[in-house]
């Protein structure tokens, strides 16, 4: 029998449905993304993610009544967290593949009516109602780590806060957030154990 193509992921009490990134069907339009020259980091069920999602389901204030949108969503199950407690959902990514499969995986949880929006989050121009910036481990290198200081400074101008989680890889978040504008408050840290002891940091921004 082919193996199925969503799972039930029981976060803490909250039952969701997550993409199995080892289905043939997504394997294959993963792999199709990759020929086409998309650099691909979204292939893989995070442990860190999911620990940023049981942070956001013991702290659902962070998110309620909010219209976010969610920067480098990849296949992350932080988006349908974020899907299941906002008022309203956009997602973007800069791999095409990542965000017609994000589109199934919010659709099988029951989340409808999310835009994309395409292309680098250091280039985006946010909806006029998005009121907060969500990001989970979209820092990890020079590259992203500029796009993400540009995304800050458009937040900035329009006062939207960012709620950012992300390994401090290479100290590139720790920098970003040191010549950030806005106020920057720590709401939660921690050690990543399976990445070699990098140290967590979940922010608010702005
Ligand atoms: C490590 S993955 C994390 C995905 C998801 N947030 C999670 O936690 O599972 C990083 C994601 O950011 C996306 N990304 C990287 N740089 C980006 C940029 N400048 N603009 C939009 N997306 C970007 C990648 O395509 C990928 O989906």
């Amino acid at each position: 029998m082919p193996p199925a193509l969503f799972r039930n992921l029981d976060l803490d009490g909250s039952t969701f449905r997550q993409l199995n990134l080892d289905h043939p069907q997504v394997e294959a339009r993963i792999l199709e993304e990759m020929s086409s020259g998309v650099k691909v980091y979204y292939d893989r069920d995070w442990p860190f993610t999911r620990k940023f999602c049981r942070f956001l389901l013991a702290h659902p204030e962070l998110l309620l009544h909010r219209r976010v949108l969610v920067a480098g969503a990849g296949l992350g199950m932080e988006t349908v967290v974020a899907g299941r407690l906002a008022e309203r959902l956009w997602i973007n990514d800069m791999a095409p593949a990542a965000l017609e499969l994000q589109q199934l995986q919010l659709q099988e949880n029951g989340i409808i009516g999310v835009e994309n929006l395409d292309g680098s989050f250091g280039d985006l121009e946010l909806p006029p109602s998005v009121d907060l910036v969500m990001g989970c481990f979209v820092v990890y290198d020079q590259e992203t780590a500029t796009a993400m200081e540009s995304l800050l400074r458009h937040t900035h101008d329009r006062g939207v806060p960012a709620l950012l989680a992300d390994l401090d890889i290479g100290g590139h978040f720790s920098r970003i957030l040191d010549r950030c504008d806005g106020p920057v408050r720590d709401i939660g840290v921690g050690t990543e154990s399976l990445s070699g002891g990098a140290p967590i940091r979940v922010v608010q921004v702005g």
